[in-house]
């Protein structure tokens, strides 16, 4: 596929200098002149907008910056024609049909063919009837849907968090879980393939012909399915559910430290709830389970989109203080869009001279010093060690990193405030809330891959190590990609260009959920 140079992720410094960006087009040789494309931004986003922009003027095509007059087709993605003509009419054109209206789709297969390719009626975009999720419509949308063109890979699928099938990936994500508490992987994972291609799904599954031709659907799952489908439930996963080493298992991992090694080690002991486990004294527990037991309440309350901002402008300021050059960005559940998440994470990179293997430390000292760091581990950078992209699908990376509990004070509404000031209520009242964070650091060379890989889902994560290595013969982890054909290592300064590089379509962060 092209190899392609994208904008960077350079900071506004560096821009300046070498990098070339939308606003004033580098001058390419038009190859085309009969048409001008407009790409809109709508559900986009302008990192990939610019990016598309950027790889179509390469190629000789001719992009309006703006809605202009010469504008000859215009392309959308994820917009129903609908959403398109609404749109044009709230930029005051009057007469929408000057435009060729084109999906991406379109789009893509020019890049590809070098050259505009005919505006065939697979690409294009046609008023269709009312689309409210009444079953009639689902239904319709079931049928006219390709399931046998669903690919076996979730990083060539865009799954949004838009499930209509939550109550068959719910039953799938327990029945996964108790195979990963009996340590059997394959079940494991058959089951969390299946959960992943059904949150893909545009519609719900209401019988068995809804499933027909889409990949990962064995024996066992299409069993469940059909529970579901003929019960309202599946009774596997409900018995699960009552089963007592699955429910000791999902008690014991819920505390900040306790994986499946000590969950067995419990279980065996004969310890079913955390109370005898916090009761046993003799019992050795971690600084981490320590500090998980400590702030229990807080961990297992979900962090919210508000919470995860607040630690966010936190983590920025102090970062800013020693390194202010430094990019931190969100990764993680939140990136995806999540409205909630287990813990926020981060990723730090500095584009500045090199050393900051000091940041972290400074980072956390301050706030040791600030009594806001509840816990810490920070595990140094063990990259030196290994230089091969892993083989390991699940493995982890080599980054610089820190698992910590930062203390975020929550803002009060005027009431509670009067109340606290009281003289007669001495009681204290706690004010915040035990968040957990995840920091990683990572060169500036290694950025977009680290943020690739730590963007998740898992799911998406594991199928592009695995596309990558079935199907290019390519090594991919959070540092690099190794192409094994070429025997060398591929650059990338952004994620779209690690798209490329293994010829996938550029899937937003919003649309790896899987
Ligand atoms: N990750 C990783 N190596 C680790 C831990 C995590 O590469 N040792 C990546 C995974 O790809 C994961 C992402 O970092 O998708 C974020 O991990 P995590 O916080 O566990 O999951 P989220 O998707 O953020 O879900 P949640 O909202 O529950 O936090
Ligand atoms: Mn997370
Ligand atoms: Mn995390």
């Amino acid at each position: 596929m092209n190899r392609v140079r994208a904008p960077t992720l350079v900071p506004q410094r560096k821009k300046q200098k070498g990098v070339h960006l939308t606003s004033s087009p580098r001058s390419y040789e038009i190859k085309f002149c009969e048409l001008v494309i407009f790409i809109m931004e709508r559900k986009m986003g302008v990192t990939r907008r610019r990016f598309l922009m950027e790889l179509a003027r390469r190629k000789g095509f001719r992009v309006a910056n703006e809605l202009s007059d010469s504008v000859t087709h215009i392309v959308a993605e994820n917009n129903s024609c609908g959403e398109v003509l609404q749109w044009l009419r709230g930029q005051k054109v009057r007469d929408s049909s000057r435009f060729e209206l084109l999906d991406i789709s379109w789009f893509t297969a020019c890049m590809e063919a070098g050259k505009p390719v005919d505006s065939e009626i697979k690409h294009r975009l046609i008023v269709q009837q009312d689309c409210s999720a009444t079953s009639e419509t689902c239904v319709s949308e079931a049928s006219s849907f390709a399931a046998d063109r669903v690919s076996q890979y979730a990083c060539q699928r865009r799954t949004t968090l838009n499930n209509y099938n939550k109550k068959f990936t719910d039953a799938f994500e327990i029945l996964a879980e108790n195979f990963e508490f009996r340590e059997n992987k394959l079940g494991c994972l058959e089951f969390l393939r299946a959960a992943s291609v059904l949150k893909f799904l545009p519609y719900p599954i209401v019988k068995m012909k809804n499933i027909e031709g889409l990949p990962c659907m064995g024996d066992k799952v299409k069993c469940v399915i059909e529970d579901i489908i003929e019960e309202g439930e599946s009774s596997q996963a409900k018995e699960i559910l009552n089963d007592e080493r699955y429910k000791s298992f999902k008690l014991f991992t819920s505390v900040f430290g306790v994986g499946l090694k000590t969950s067995e080690k419990w279980y065996r002991m004969g310890f079913r709830t955390l109370e005898e486990v916090k009761a046993e004294k003799t019992l050795k527990l971690s600084r981490m389970q320590i500090a998980g037991f400590l702030h229990y309440e807080d961990i297992v309350s979900y962090v919210s989109k508000a919470e995860a901002d607040a630690v966010s402008l936190l983590i920025k300021d102090t970062v800013c203080m020693f390194s202010p050059e430094a990019l931190v960005t969100v990764t993680g559940g939140f990136r995806r869009g999540k409205k909630t998440g287990h813990d926020v994470d981060f990723l730090i990179t500095n584009p500045g001279p090199k050393e900051e293997k000091e940041l972290l430390h400074k980072v956390v000292d301050l706030w040791e010093k600030q009594g806001l760091l509840l816990y810490c581990d920070i595990i140094e950078s063990t990259f030196e060690k290994e230089k091969l992209p892993s083989r390991r699908v699940d493995a982890l990376d080599h980054f610089q990193k820190c698992f910590a509990i930062l203390k975020l004070h929550q803002q009060r509404t005027g009431n509670s405030n009067s109340n606290i000031s009281k003289e007669s209520d001495k009681a204290e009242v706690k004010d915040w809330k035990a968040i957990r964070v995840d920091l990683v650091i990572s060169p500036f060379e290694q950025y977009a891959y680290a943020l690739l890989g730590w963007t998740g889902s898992r799911q998406f994560e594991r199928d592009l190590r695995r596309y990558a290595s079935h199907e290019r013969k390519m090594m991919l982890d959070n540092h690099a990609l190794y192409d094994k054909t070429k025997r060398t290592f591929l650059k990338a300064e952004s994620e779209e260009e690690i798209f490329a590089h293994l010829g996938l379509d550029y899937i937003e962060p919003w649309e790896r959920n899987a």
